[in-house]
């Protein structure tokens, strides 16, 4: 009696070991190469901008400088440190003859968010002044709100 006991503990434990690693996303043998059936990637619906390799790259070194930039600019911001906010946001804001060429073939849309990210960081540099803490603040947020607004709308795409 013990011995069936045992087994049948054996058995029970063997089929919830089974039952687990199929139920588990991923782990089962025949979906651990297979992306998750459960959940399709969502269509992107974002409006593709048509750009050769070598204007993409471009544009995403000048991303990665938006990037690093808005990381100085919320640190100088918290800090009141109005010489940096200066600096980075004139740097930022200054068009460049690369991306201009660009933006002259990229649709409306694009183009003016573009533009009036560049003219934020005009305002930005404008507000560095000690005791306007809310005015950078703000201009801050809606830079942020254009880097939103062109990723949410649109996409770099390769003909
Ligand atoms: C007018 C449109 C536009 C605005 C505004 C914009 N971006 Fe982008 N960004 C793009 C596009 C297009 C790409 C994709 C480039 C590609 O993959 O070829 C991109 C890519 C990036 C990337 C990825 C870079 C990489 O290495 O792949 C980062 C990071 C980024 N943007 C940050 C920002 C930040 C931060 C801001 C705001 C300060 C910003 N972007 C504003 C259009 C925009």
């Amino acid at each position: 009696m013990p011995t069936i006991r045992l087994l049948l503990v054996f058995f029970a434990g063997a089929c919830l070991g089974a039952v687990v690693m199929y139920a588990a996303p991923g782990s089962g043998p025949a979906s651990r190469d297979a992306a998750p059936l459960s959940r399709p990637a969502p269509a992107d619906s974002r409006i593709a901008v048509e750009l050769s390799a070598g204007d993409r790259q471009h544009i995403r070194q000048q991303m990665i400088g938006y990037l690093e930039g808005m990381y100085l600019l919320s640190d100088a911001v918290r800090y009141g440190d109005v010489e940096t906010i200066k600096t980075v946001s004139a740097d930022l804001g200054a068009p460049d003859p690369v991306s201009s060429e660009i933006l002259k073939h990229a649709p409306d849309g694009f183009r003016q968010i573009s533009k009036a990210m560049r003219s934020d960081f005009a305002s930005l540099g404008l507000a560095a002044e000690p005791g306007k803490a809310a005015e950078l603040e703000d201009t801050f947020g809606s830079i942020l709100l254009k880097c939103s607004s062109c990723h949410g709308s649109y996409r770099a795409d390769t003909p």
